[in-house]
């Protein structure tokens, strides 16, 4: 194994191996270092949404790159399976913000008003229409904000088909493998410290997650902790997503639905609690009333990395140089892994070009 490489990941989760995999596409040398397992933490809580519309504002300063990533999934998809096999499940029916109060549809039917006037695809559904396209929610509702082009994804087989992509187009590997610190010279990074073993590289990259403060200090995260159950279903009784306040539900295949989740500042483990399932299933029947019937399979937590400002840092530290930053992706790492990949890669190529 050689320990000299064009760039090293520490992290291997969502947002580390999908740069891994776009630097493989561009022929770096690359060593990928996680120290538990591959997609272990944060990025097999999620639910997989890519809520590009669902989750932000217009004016929101990611809005735009959500939906860029959320629409370069459907090429992706197609890319990662003739790489590795791996059928990342894309399933593009839509999200569903409902509407149960009176009140709610009014506030709904508003922002759907906007957003139309601004050229986005959603649309306001009455009950009458809603409940066509979705016959299993509950009667009680009156309508629902439809983001048409949101769509969801398996978050496990999407980090999984990253990681074994990556790994058929060169990249090495290593987990089991914690870098307890940056290798520096003059504000100038220049590799990592594993608890075994000193690697040199041209860039490092820290995509830790909530960890990356561990190894950036400047890096102040905020664990937000989530906790999500899933059943199966006799037969299917949801086509898109549906997501009511904090409580969405996500129709998976082979009649699974995940239900999430919970939401809780500055808690660092991920047990999943009485209350937490409690208030996740209480919604969950009040959405889809038939659920109450459902055979529980499994509940899971984990921890969300926020920033303090809410917006991920993605690129060149302010003032180190060599050292990368691609974290702190809070609630979108998934719908925003295939951008996180690209724009590092293209800004570590454009670094070559330039100097
Ligand atoms: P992680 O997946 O946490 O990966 C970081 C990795 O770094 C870990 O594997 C860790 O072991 C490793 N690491 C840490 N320190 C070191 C070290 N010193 N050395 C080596 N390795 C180290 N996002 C969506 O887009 N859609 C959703 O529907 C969605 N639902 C969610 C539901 C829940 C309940 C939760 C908790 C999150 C959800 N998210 C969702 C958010 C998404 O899961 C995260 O934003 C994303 O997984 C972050 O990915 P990451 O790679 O940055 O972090
Ligand atoms: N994006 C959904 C969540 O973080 O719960």
């Amino acid at each position: 194994m050689r320990t000299t490489y064009d760039a090293i990941i520490i992290g291997g989760g969502v947002i580390g191996c999908s740069i891994a995999y776009e630097l493989c596409k561009q022929n770096k040398r690359v060593l990928l270092l996680e120290k538990e397992t591959i997609g272990s933490k944060a990025s097999s809580a999620a639910a997989g949404m890519l809520g590009a519309e669902m989750e932000f504002e217009t004016n929101h300063p990611l809005y735009t790159l959500a939906k860029e990533s959320r629409d370069s999934f459907s090429f992706l998809s197609k890319e990662l399976f003739d790489i590795c096999g791996i059928d990342i499940e894309l399933i593009q029916k839509g999200i569903y913000e409902l509407a149960f109060k009176e009140e709610e549809a009014v506030d709904l039917k508003r922002e759907a008003a906007e957003r139309h006037d601004q050229g986005e695809e959603v649309s306001w559904l009455e009950a009458n229409n809603l409940l066509i396209k979705e016959p299993s929610l509950s009667p009680l509702v009156t309508g629902a904000l439809y983001f048409a082009k949101d769509a969801q994804v398996s978050p496990v087989k999407l980090t999984r088909a990253f990681y074994h992509s990556a790994k058929i187009l060169g990249a090495e590997i290593k987990e089991h493998t914690k870098v307890v610190q940056l290798l520096q010279s003059n504000n100038k990074v220049t590799g990592v410290v594993t608890t075994e073993e000193t690697f040199h590289a041209d860039s490092v990259i820290v995509a830790c997650g909530v960890w990356s403060s561990d190894i950036e200090p400047s890096l102040k995260m905020v664990p937000v902790k989530g906790e999500c159950l899933s059943f199966n279903t006799k037969r299917s009784l949801l086509t898109g997503t549906v997501k009511y306040k904090n409580c969405y539900l996500v129709p998976k295949r082979e009649n699974r639905i995940f239900v999430g989740a919970t939401s809780t500042p500055h808690v660092f483990d991920e047990d999943v609690t009485f209350s937490g399932l409690f208030e996740l299933m209480e919604k969950a029947k009040q959405i889809v009333p038939e659920l109450s019937g459902a055979s529980f399979e499994k509940a899971w937590g984990g921890i969300r990395p926020q920033t303090l400002s809410g917006i991920p840092n993605i690129g060149r530290h302010p003032h180190k140089e060599g050292l990368i930053l691609a974290t702190g992706h809070y609630r979108n790492g998934i719908l925003l892994s295939a951008i996180t990949g690209k724009k590092i890669a293209d800004y570590m190529e454009s670094e070559v070009h330039s100097s």
